[in-house]
């Protein structure tokens, strides 16, 4: 059985205060990992704070991008050594937005999954199509080759760790989203995607959420379906309460 897996993706939101605060709201609340694991992706700045935090609580804390080098010569990044001195569990890997506007590509997502994976970190690899693509037809191939080049030339063993997030550019920060089957019908193909590439056992072990206008009110809609195992949220996780009521439907 897969345990689910509700992320919440602050973004470039939140000062420390707001951050450290909405930890101290949620960190008693959240049911135990075993039934539901609550993560959240917080920038850079703040991860420190929030690991200590959330010590000795059920709250996962993840990076929302890295550096695939231990050290070295790159101004302005972060390195997954860094990251999991800190105590950083996940980092998400090819966010849509990182692959629009910072140039990521899916040979530097399989880098960095690489190095995530070699540092002890959980990767959350996002996946998806863009409207273009889904209005010609292309979104099995395009989440099928974002899988097998971003997961390229790990051991079945290290794939089985990945959680994939499918996440339709179209559906991010829009309030538009497929429908619950279309969704599951979309993951499906990426898990097949894991089973041609890796193993049966490899595609049955993977994660994978979904991601784009989820909230509290369709959260359940989502879950019920066979192939999705959690959901990765934006917008509807930055709220306390609201980031409970995600992880309760998560459940
Ligand atoms: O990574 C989560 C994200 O891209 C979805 O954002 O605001 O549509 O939930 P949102």
């Amino acid at each position: 059985m897969r345990t689910p897996i509700i992320a919440g993706n602050w973004k470039m939101n939140k000062t420390k205060e707001e951050a450290v605060s909405f930890l101290q709201e949620v960190k008693g609340k959240v049911p135990s990992g075993e039934k539901v694991e609550a993560v959240v992706c917080s920038p850079d700045l703040f991860l420190d704070a929030l690991v200590q935090e959330a010590e000795g609580t059920e709250v996962k804390i993840s990076a929302q991008n890295m550096h695939f080098e231990e050290k070295g010569a790159f101004t302005g990044e972060t390195s997954p050594k860094a990251l999991k001195d800190l105590g950083v569990e996940y980092v998400i890997i090819g966010h849509s937005e990182r692959r629009d506007m910072f140039g990521e590509t899916d040979a530097s997502v399989n880098q960095k999954v690489h190095a995530a994976i070699d540092h002890g970190l959980t990767p959350i690899v996002c996946v998806g199509e863009t409207l273009e693509e889904r209005e010609s037809n292309k979104t099995s191939d395009v989440v099928t080759r974002q899988v097998k080049e971003g997961l390229k030339d790990l051991t079945k063993e290290q794939a089985a760790l990945v959680v994939v997030a499918y996440e339709p550019v179209w559906a991010i920060g829009t309030g538009k989203t497929p429908t619950a089957e279309e969704a599951n019908e979309t993951c499906g193909v990426i898990r097949e995607a894991l089973a041609t590439a890796f193993s049966r056992e490899t595609a049955e072990a993977v994660r994978i959420q979904y991601g784009g206008s989820v909230k509290p009110a369709n959260i359940k809609e989502m879950m019920s379906q066979s192939d999705i195992d959690g959901a990765l949220v934006g917008g509807a996780s930055l709220e306390a309460e609201s980031f409970l009521q995600l992880v309760e439907g998560g459940n």
